[in-house]
């Protein structure tokens, strides 16, 4: 067995305008399952997130608030905290850009960096910009005049900034992409970036005046100048572990082993991002690994759209891990997929609880009642496996395909059930059809230790109560109590 790797997860930064939707949920959700699941292996894992505070838009929404700036941030993280917390979400680390002592240094490091290697360059800007993306657009990329993803009119932009020499990189890039240095998940997405590295990459605009954002992170030797909030805000993968601050620390998290994004952010992260890194003599991440959107009403899903669900009130409803679910298996691993409450509804009652609730109990209950005793494999024994289709799955980042496995398990036992009828080979006779009664208890109840084992990354607590349950062997509570139809 190979020995423990650190292995560095990432979800991005999200902006604290206001409280997180079941969208970014889906997000930490899809990093949570592969944080547990590298836990599982045994490996050292750290776990980021944070708050990408530096943004114009935050500052706006903290002006329309009633509180002071510090006020208003300190209150929507909290609320993000509160919402990873109901959602079971297990990161290790949540930095925020604002922070002077964790992100500043690292920040104006790389800047430097960047200028150091002669990519930074000052020019007059005139463009568009859309105040809800924090990116610049060109006409081509517009629908119908406005941001394509947020349908809003662009502002009209024109200002001296600094810029960053990104088109230098065009074709570095696309040598670490082809060659699989820099991954990015899945192959739709890493050909979709090939073809924009194929037109060539342009120059960005990396400042903004520092009137236009007062809480920026100035330029180092320019005070009219803040930093661009996507130069800042991708930089916090690095001062998060350490860099411009402890050494020894950043050496021993970067590269990341993956940073989990939606499509929206993948020029971001697949571009701007290692070019930066390149720039910085910084190594790449190994893997971009990119989820669709969740779908309300035909749209992504979002605040400014007016379709967004808020996560919390589901989980008050349903639970976590039925959100969970939902997200990790419903959801098409890479693709957009919809979620409303009937939706959800079903998925509780048909999969969680009449499949998996109806299988635990009828398990638990036969082999109490025929007092069936069996020895377990270690988690990690059964997670290591040779040929474990759930941690296969799980390694390509296709937390559907692993959840399938899973509900595959969960029909065949519930024939098998059915078909061989234990119970009653126990009454018989004969000795032969006894053991064979015997047996297919036994091979139930580790079919049972291999369900929790398996569904630990994906709906912990669940994982947890099963455990417990065969631990004491009963479950107390009905695992998934029914809900009206
Ligand atoms: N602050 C930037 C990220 C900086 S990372 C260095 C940002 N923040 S965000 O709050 O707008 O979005 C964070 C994440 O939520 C992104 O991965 C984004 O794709 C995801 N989602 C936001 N709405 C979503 C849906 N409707 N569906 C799925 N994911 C969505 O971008």
């Amino acid at each position: 067995m190979s020995a423990s790797k650190p292995f560095y997860i990432t979800s991005p930064i999200f902006y604290p305008s206001a409280a997180l939707h079941v969208g970014h949920a889906y997000t930490m959700t899809v990093a949570d399952a592969v944080a547990r699941s590298q836990r599982l292996l045994g490996n050292e894992v750290h776990f980021l997130s944070g708050a990408d505070e530096n943004a114009g838009k935050v500052i706006k929404a903290a002006k329309a608030s009633e509180k002071s700036v510090p006020e208003f941030l300190d209150m929507i993280t909290e609320k993000f905290r509160h919402l990873f917390k109901a959602l079971d979400i297990s990161y290790d680390q949540f930095i925020r850009t604002t922070d002077k002592d964790t992100h500043w240094p690292g920040a104006i490091l790389m800047w430097e960096r960047l200028r150091e290697a002669g990519d930074i360059y000052r020019a007059k800007y005139a463009g568009l910009y859309c105040p809800q993306c924090e990116a610049f657009y060109t006409e081509k990329e517009l629908k119908d005049g406005k941001c394509p993803l947020h349908l809003i009119p662009l502002e009209q932009i024109e200002e001296e900034n600094y810029f960053f020499r990104l088109s230098k990189y065009t074709e570095p890039l696309k040598a670490k992409i082809e060659s699989g240095e820099l991954q990015i998940i899945p192959e739709t997405r890493k050909n979709e970036i090939l073809a924009l590295l194929e037109r060539g990459l342009e120059d960005v605009s990396f400042s903004r005046p520092a009137h236009a954002v007062p809480h920026g992170i100035p330029v180092p030797g320019d005070k009219k100048q803040v930093m661009y909030v996507w130069c800042d805000a991708l930089t916090s993968y690095l001062t998060a572990v350490g860099f411009g601050r402890d050494d020894a620390l950043a050496a021993k998290w970067w590269p990341a082993d993956a940073h989990i994004i939606g499509k929206d952010i993948l020029r971001f992260h697949a571009a701007i991002w290692p070019a930066m890194l390149l720039s910085a003599g910084l190594p790449l991440p190994k893997r971009v690994v990119t989820h669709g959107f969740i779908l309300s009403g035909g749209h992504k899903m979002g605040k400014s759209m007016g379709n967004a669900l808020d996560p919390v009130e589901l989980i008050d409803e349903f639970g976590a891990d039925a959100l969970r679910y939902y997200l990790l298996r419903k959801v098409p691993s890479f693709e957009d997929g919809v979620l409303n409450k009937e939706l959800l509804q079903d998925a509780y009652n048909g999969d969680l609880a009449n499949g998996l609730g109806n299988l635990v109990s009828r398990i638990l209950k036969l082999v109490e009642t025929y007092e069936v005793e069996t020895e377990f494999e270690t988690p990690k024994t059964l997670w290591t496996k040779n040929g474990n289709p759930v941690r296969l799955a799980l390694e390509e980042f296709d937390t559907r395909v692993a959840i399938d496995h899973i509900w595959g398990k969960i029909s065949t036992l519930d024939r098998q059930i059915q078909e061989s009828k234990p119970w009653e080979l126990l009454k018989s006779l004969d000795n032969h059809e006894k053991q064979k009664g015997f047996d297919t208890m036994v091979r139930l109840y580790k079919d049972l230790w291999w369900i929790a084992v398996m569904l630990e990354p994906f709906m912990p607590e669940t994982s947890k109560k099963i455990v417990q349950a065969i631990g004491k062997n009963k479950l107390d509570k009905a695992l998934f109590p029914r809900k009206d139809q």
